[in-house]
């Protein structure tokens, strides 16, 4: 406790009272988070003995602070920083969108609200997988939108296709051809983003008290949308290459899944990837099975090291596969755009559960990204896109290279956009993240992308570089891994540590 109280000095200058002087010190400790939810404060008598100043004035500070929500008191063992304060910071919340829109789960929520983890405009994001506005094409994207207004005027607001907007279903097959998966504009189901397809396929195909396998960790998002469902998940543990097919046929024997959901290739959060052996054993298997698989395909384009990983879906014959692409990593997270193929057998349910969710994806959307793909903006920002990222990769790997303490370990994907660090057992993840972000650094904590029904790890943290700008990397990962050698020095509570 004694470092609080160093933290507080009060101005012999100041005509403002000793108990509003030391209000305020109080409450600017909670607010940057150096004072942490239920951090207990020293007693009166000590706060009172150490700053010599008088037990009244103490007692009155606190009974302020108390009454305007920043801290509580339990009768008997003392007051305690409470997390309401951040209900009212307005500012601290309008940041945290930043990183709840892609990685929301209560726990990372309460993180953030209990100050723990918190975003400002110096804040070097590596939680978040989402690229910066600033490389949108904006401007290529309008011409598209205005010339799709020119041309079809009123048509493109009338309601669409529930199956989505034919010549865009075409202009896909071709862009797919090119990546060695065939299909058909019949095949094609236009989503509102990847999520929105996770949570199609669920509503289609599954129904409460159903099995779904997934990766053990995976996608936080695809966590939700199977829970929010009363869907049972089997996860089986994920290793550089894949789960271990041994389990996988012995996890889908025990539970009769209806459905498995993976992310082959550089999969979020770990960034490992499914051999392609593997692949083709798990497509066996659900054919052995009569099984379906959900291809999450969010960032197969961006193989930074010539990995060559094939989707499952173009090794598909015997429509086992659900492909769903994301746009929202290469092109714009908040146009809500995304594709699935899907088997001819299940078609005819998911157009129904895509019609009962939103009718349709926006025409005028799919009109105007129709055109973009037709005029050729699309092949050229999916290649700026692909330089930005990989520079970023090469950033990273280079300064985790340098400055990676020696017990922590990660494995280098060779693409997309998240590394996945593995500190020492035990390590407080949270206390990093909150020691980090005062430095103004934050990561996601690996615990958020566990569905918690078993193999659960808490010594991960997921750094996604997609959001950070180049010459702010060298910098972060130092931060982070100076931080991480002084907590293990210190071996001790991080509120001990000296400040970086
Ligand atoms: C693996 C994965 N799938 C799906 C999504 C959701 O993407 P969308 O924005 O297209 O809904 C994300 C978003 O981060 C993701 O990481």
């Amino acid at each position: 406790m004694i470092e609080i109280i160093e933290l507080i000095k009060f101005d012999k200058d100041s005509t403002l009272p000793l108990y509003v002087q030391l209000y305020e010190k109080l409450k600017t400790l909670i607010g940057d988070g150096t004072l942490v939810c239920d951090v207990r404060l020293p007693s009166i008598r000590q706060l009172s003995k150490e700053l010599g100043i008088n037990r009244v004035t103490v007692v009155t500070a606190i009974r302020e602070l108390e009454k305007d929500g920043y801290v509580y008191t339990k009768p008997g063992s003392g007051t305690f920083v409470s997390s309401s304060f951040i209900v009212t910071d307005k500012s601290m919340h309008l940041q945290s969108n930043l990183v709840l829109d892609e990685v929301y789960t209560q726990e990372y929520a309460s993180l953030i609200n209990n100050g723990q983890v918190s975003l400002t405009e110096n804040s070097i994001n590596f939680a978040s997988a989402t690229p910066t506005p600033d490389l949108f094409p904006v401007d290529d994207f309008k011409v598209a939108l205005n010339e799709v207004l020119e041309r079809d005027k009123g048509n493109a607001f009338s309601y669409q296709d529930s199956q989505g907007y034919y010549p865009l279903r075409e202009s896909i097959c071709r862009v797919l051809g090119e990546a060695m998966i065939t299909c058909n504009p019949d095949d094609i189901q236009i989503i509102s983003g990847a999520q929105q397809g996770i949570d199609i396929i669920s509503k289609a195909l599954l129904r409460q008290g159903d099995y779904i396998i997934t990766e053990s960790p995976t996608y936080a998002g695809a966590i939700a949308v199977f829970k929010s469902r009363g869907v049972q998940i089997a996860d089986i543990e994920l290793f550089e290459d894949g789960m271990s097919l041994s389990v996988l046929e012995y996890t889908i024997k025990k539970y009769k899944p209806r459905l498995l959901y993976t992310i082959p290739s550089f999969q979020n959060p770990t960034g490992y990837s499914c051999s392609n052996h593997k692949r083709e054993q798990l497509l066996k298997l659900a054919d052995k099975y009569d099984l379906y698989v959900i291809e999450d395909d969010y960032v197969s384009d961006l193989d930074f090291e010539g990995k060559k990983y094939i989707t499952l879906k173009s090794m598909d014959k015997n429509n086992r596969v659900i492909f769903i692409k994301s746009y929202s990593k290469i092109f714009m997270p908040g146009l809500r755009l995304g594709f699935m193929i899907v088997p001819p057998g299940i078609l005819g349910n998911v157009i129904e559960a895509k019609h009962a969710t939103d009718i349709s994806t926006s025409g005028l959307i799919q009109r105007a990204f129709d055109l973009y793909i037709r005029k050729g903006f699309w092949d050229k920002h999916s290649q700026f896109m692909y330089d930005v990222y990989k520079e970023r990769y090469i950033k990273t790997i280079n300064a985790l290279d340098n400055n990676l303490p020696q017990n922590v370990t990660y494995k280098k994907p060779g693409g997309g956009l998240n590394l996945w660090l593995s500190l020492p057992p035990g390590f407080h993840v949270n206390k990093l993240a909150s020691l980090c972000a005062l430095k103004d650094i934050v990561f996601a904590p690996g615990k958020i992308f566990y569905s918690g029904n078993s193999s659960q790890k808490l010594n991960n943290i997921r750094l996604s570089f997609a959001s950070v700008y180049v010459e702010h990397i060298e910098h972060g990962v130092g931060i982070l891994c100076k931080t991480i050698e002084l907590m293990e020095q210190k071996n001790e509570s991080y509120r001990n540590l000296p400040i970086l």
